[in-house]
């Protein structure tokens, strides 16, 4: 029997992009690596950069020893432009909203609670109200997961022409 490894969570925003960007890149390419292929999966490197562009970036990354093995990261929400924004009418008093836009554990990492350990982490000490994330209706199991930390669906989203339509899932905060 081998013991699940410790891992240690450290926090960065948008002045260590530089610092932490391949890490990041790394991490997904292992997540992802069967999809390798698809355009969507291909455009992650733009994607970082347009997060963690954004001055409000968090970004939380798991290590084991010295090994980065999964990330999460997000950015405040603009106001009046926030994922459920289209879907909840009336929208909720207290509505500034922090959006969680990614999150990926290496495949050898898996199934031993990094992605809450990780969300935990990001949400921490956060003072907005709301948290919003986009799932991909395709993977019910990943859904189910983020049901279990309390997010739940509002509606759907399509970022892109070219993108998959998404469940909206938002929650509040501070999770419980
Ligand atoms: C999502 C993730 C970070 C969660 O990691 P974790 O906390 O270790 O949890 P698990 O890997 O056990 O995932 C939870 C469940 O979702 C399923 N799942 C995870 N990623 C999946 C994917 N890309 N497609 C389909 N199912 C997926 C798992 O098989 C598991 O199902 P189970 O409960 O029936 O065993 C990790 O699975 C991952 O990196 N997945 C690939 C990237 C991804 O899908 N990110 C989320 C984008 S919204």
């Amino acid at each position: 029997m081998t013991t699940a490894p410790v891992l240690e969570v450290r926090r960065y925003g948008h002045d260590d992009l530089p610092q932490i960007r391949q890490a990041i890149l790394d991490i997904h390419a292992d997540a992802y690596a069967e999809l390798r292929d698809d355009p969507f999966v291909q455009r992650f490197p733009w994607f970082v950069d347009h997060w963690g562009g954004n001055p409000g970036f968090a970004c939380v990354i798991a290590y084991d020893e010295d090994e980065a093995v999964g990330f999460a990261y997000g950015a405040p929400a603009t106001p009046g432009r926030e994922w459920w924004r289209e879907h909840l009418d009336p929208a909720p008093e207290r509505d500034r909203t922090f959006s969680f836009s990614e999150m990926a554990v290496r495949v050898g990492w898996r199934k031993i609670g990094a992605g809450k350990r990780l969300a935990d982490a990001l949400m921490e000490g956060r003072d907005e109200d709301l948290a919003v994330l986009l799932v991909d209706p395709d993977h019910p199991r990943v859904r189910a997961l983020y049901e279990s930390w309390g997010y739940r669906k509002v509606g759907d989203r399509r970022p892109f022409p070219d993108s998959p339509t998404y469940a909206v899932m938002l929650a509040e905060l501070p999770l419980t």
